[in-house]
């Protein structure tokens, strides 16, 4: 039997896709292993994003060459995702291993482009085929997944000047609702209790409901909401320019949506944010802010940050800090800023030494770090719901998430099983994570 080994780089999407890829050989024959050196097939589903992450794919080639060359075996290797969709043939010149190199949007040819690799060709496709691609995905119900994700949405029309993703990705593109709820069944008929959707514009989704009516996330999201047996549903990621009244209302009126948002603003300079072509500014964001806790004044706020932005003055860095004091966020990603070849930003002057980006980028995760502490700290005391994921790290402790997306360790009774849902008293916390003892029944109706 032959075996395929996947490797995922970068966000969320790509951990779909890697997915979904192996499901579509495992109907070809192919067993999935976690042993790259047992291995037939390799894909490595990569990462355009940042520079480092894509230097990441060519040492992994590397590596895989060298391992060829000792063992006189020669595995067959695929470049998908988002380095194949950017660099293309390029990648056959770097790493001369390399069988087959595709972008996103024709992944699910992966059994044809295979066949052909076998034969010898070196096979090459950049093409968008988004809506057949769906269309040709198996999604087989993951037994023994209690969390799992679902792509409603791809691709991206805002043209931020610092992101690759409207090359790589293409343009916006939404999945329709029945195909949406098709899946989530399935999910959850396999014991999937929570679903995170996905997208790169996550709230931009305008998919076509079944009497061809353009339907909303919120919408969306309160379809979903009466699945039997869903428990939890969250969504990302999200622009604010695409923020709406009626996913305020449904934070405010859907129990099953959770109280998490990622937001990025990527910065808290009006002149930055003009630059970098996010349509919106900073007030505009803080509005939207205000918005979201009072319909729901609890939730958890997340956002991404870029340091180094060409141009990024102290001042504009400065801008940045006092929004991040203004939110509070309660996690959060940050980044300095990596010029992309073929997006505009990286053709601009005013460069930012990388020594600067370095000094910013560690005062702005002190300053995250610190909030991100604080919020959790402030969860001591309080008895959350929680989701058991898996094992802990020792026998008997069991680990789920809070509605606020973090890890949560607890003591577990023998009867409690990963999917369950518990209510944990909150005793301690880290950086990324909570601990607290169980809330016995008695307890929970004295409460
Ligand atoms: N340099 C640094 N960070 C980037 N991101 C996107 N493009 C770049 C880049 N060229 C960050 C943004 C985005 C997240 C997914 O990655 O913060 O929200
Ligand atoms: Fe990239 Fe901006 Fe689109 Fe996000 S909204 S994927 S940062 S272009």
């Amino acid at each position: 039997m032959k075996k395929i080994f996947v490797k995922t780089y970068g966000c969320q999407m790509n951990e779909y896709d890697s997915g979904r890829m192996a499901e579509l050989m495992e109907t070809e024959g192919y067993v999935q292993t976690d042993n790259k050196d047992d291995a037939d097939l390799v894909v490595l589903n990569t990462c355009h994003i940042r520079e480092k992450a894509t230097e990441k794919v060519y040492s992994e080639l590397g590596r895989i060459r060298h391992q060829d060359e000792a063992s006189g075996k020669k595995r067959l290797i695929a470049v998908a995702g988002c380095v194949g969709q950017a660099e293309g043939k390029e990648i056959f010149k770097r790493a001369k291993n390399v069988d087959m190199v595709f972008g996103p949007q024709s992944y699910h040819k992966l059994p044809e482009y295979t066949k052909a690799a076998q034969k010898g060709e070196k096979v090459y496709e950049a093409d968008f085929y988004e809506e057949e691609k769906f269309d040709a995905m198996p999604v087989k119900p993951q037994i023994n997944k209690v969390t799992a994700f679902l792509s409603v949405q791809e691709g991206c029309d805002k043209f931020c000047t610092f992101c690759v993703v409207p090359y790589t990705r293409g343009a916006e593109f939404s999945r329709k609702v029945a195909d949406i709820i098709d899946e989530a069944k399935i999910l959850v008929g396999g014991g999937v209790k929570e679903i995170t959707l996905l997208g790169q514009n996550v709230n931009a989704y305008h998919g076509l409901n079944a009497q061809g009516k353009v339907t909303s996330l919120a919408e969306l999201c309160a379809i979903l909401a009466n699945i039997q047996g869903l428990e939890r549903i969250r969504y990302t990621t999200s622009h604010p320019r695409d923020m709406s009244d009626d996913l305020f209302a449904a934070h405010r009126d859907i129990p099953k949506l959770m109280p998490y948002l990622h937001l990025p603003i990527q910065s808290g300079s009006d002149t930055i944010l003009k630059k970098m072509n996010r349509k919106h500014t900073a007030a505009e964001y803080l509005d939207i802010i205000a918005k979201m806790r009072a319909a729901r004044p609890d939730l958890a706020l997340s956002g991404d940050f870029i340091v180094g932005f060409p141009g990024e003055t102290d001042q504009d860095f400065q801008d940045t800090i006092t929004l991040i004091k203004q939110v509070n966020y309660a996690s959060s990603f940050s980044f300095k800023y990596s010029p992309r070849p073929g997006t505009p930003a990286a053709d601009h002057d005013n460069q930012v030494p990388e020594n600067i980006k370095a000094e910013r980028l560690a005062i702005l995760q002190e300053l995250l770090f610190t909030q991100q502490k604080a919020f959790n700290e402030s969860l001591i005391g309080q008895k959350l719901p929680v989701l058991i994921e898996k094992q802990g790290r020792y026998e008997g402790q069991l680990v789920g998430r809070s509605p606020y997306l973090q890890a949560v360790y607890f003591d577990a009774e023998p009867t409690m099983k990963i999917g369950n849902s518990v209510t944990i008293d909150i005793k301690g916390f880290s950086l990324n994570s909570l601990n607290g003892d169980v809330v016995k029944a008695k307890q929970m109706s004295v409460a």
